[in-house]
C-alpha cells in the first residue's frame, strides 16, 4: 500500500484552538484536510523529496495498513516547513493521561476502567497479530473519543511515530520520496 505524502497546501492551518498538545518532541495541532478534522504532529525531521529512506518508507507502510476501531488512524506524511509531520485521526476527548488526572478527585466508575483495559488490550492484541509492536504505551499515548457519550481508547505513537519520536540533539535528515 502506498504511503500518502500530503502536500502542505492541501492542508487548512486553523486560526483559533488550533494546538492539541505537545509533548517532548513538538507540538500537535488540529487542521482541515479533505474536509475533515484531522491532527498534524510535528517531529525533528528534516525532509527532502530527493531520495529514498527504506526504514521509513516500510514503517509508513506498515501505519498504513493498520485499520483497526482500537487505533488512532494514520492519514500518511506531510512535509511542513521542511519538517515530517505525521498526520492521523482527530482524537477530541484527549489523552487518558489528562482524563486521568481531571478526574484525579472523582472516582472512575469500575465499568469505565474494564472499558479502557478492553480498549487498550483490543488495540495491543491487533497490533501483535500485525507483527507491530507499541514500545511506548503510556497513559499520555493512550487518545480518547466519545461513543455514545461514554469515552473510548485507541493507541496511539506506535511505530513511525515511535521511530520519528526518539530524541537526538541533532536529528538525522530524512529522505523523502513515495512516488
Ligand atoms: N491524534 C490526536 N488527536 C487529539 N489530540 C492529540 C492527538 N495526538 C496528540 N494529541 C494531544 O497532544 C498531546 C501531546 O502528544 P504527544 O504525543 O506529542 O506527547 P506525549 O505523548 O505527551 O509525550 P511524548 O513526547 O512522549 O510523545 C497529547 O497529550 C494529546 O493531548
Ligand atoms: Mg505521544
Amino acid at each position: 500500500m502506498d504511503v500518502q505524502v500530503i502536500p502542505q497546501n492541501d492542508i487548512e492551518f486553523l486560526k483559533q484552538d488550533n494546538i492539541l498538545g505537545s509533548g517532548g518532541f513538538g507540538v500537535v495541532v488540529k487542521v482541515k484536510y479533505d474536509g475533515d478534522i484531522v491532527a498534524l504532529k510535528r517531529t525533528k525531521f528534516n525532509a527532502t523529496v530527493a531520495n529514498q529512506n527504506a526504514k521509513l518508507r516500510q514503517e509508513a507502510e506498515k501505519m498504513s495498513r493498520l485499520n483497526h476501531p482500537r487505533i488512532v488512524r494514520f492519514h500518511g506524511l506531510a512535509v511542513c516547513d521542511g519538517l515530517v509531520h505525521i498526520m492521523m485521526e482527530y482524537m477530541e476527548a484527549g489523552s487518558l493521561h489528562q482524563y486521568l488526572h481531571e478526574h484525579a478527585s472523582d472516582p472512575i466508575s469500575c465499568d469505565q476502567m474494564w472499558m479502557f483495559a478492553s480498549d487498550i488490550a483490543m488495540g495491543i492484541k491487533y497490533l501483535h497479530s500485525k507483527n507491530a509492536f507499541h514500545q511506548d504505551l503510556k497513559a499520555a499515548n493512550v487518545l480518547l473519543t466519545i461513543v455514545d457519550g461514554v469515552p473510548r481508547a485507541k493507541l496511539s505513537d506506535f511505530g513511525l511515530t515511535g521511530m520519528l519520536n526518539f530524541s537526538e540533539p541533532n536529528p538525522c535528515r530524512l529522505d523523502l520520496h513515495f512516488d
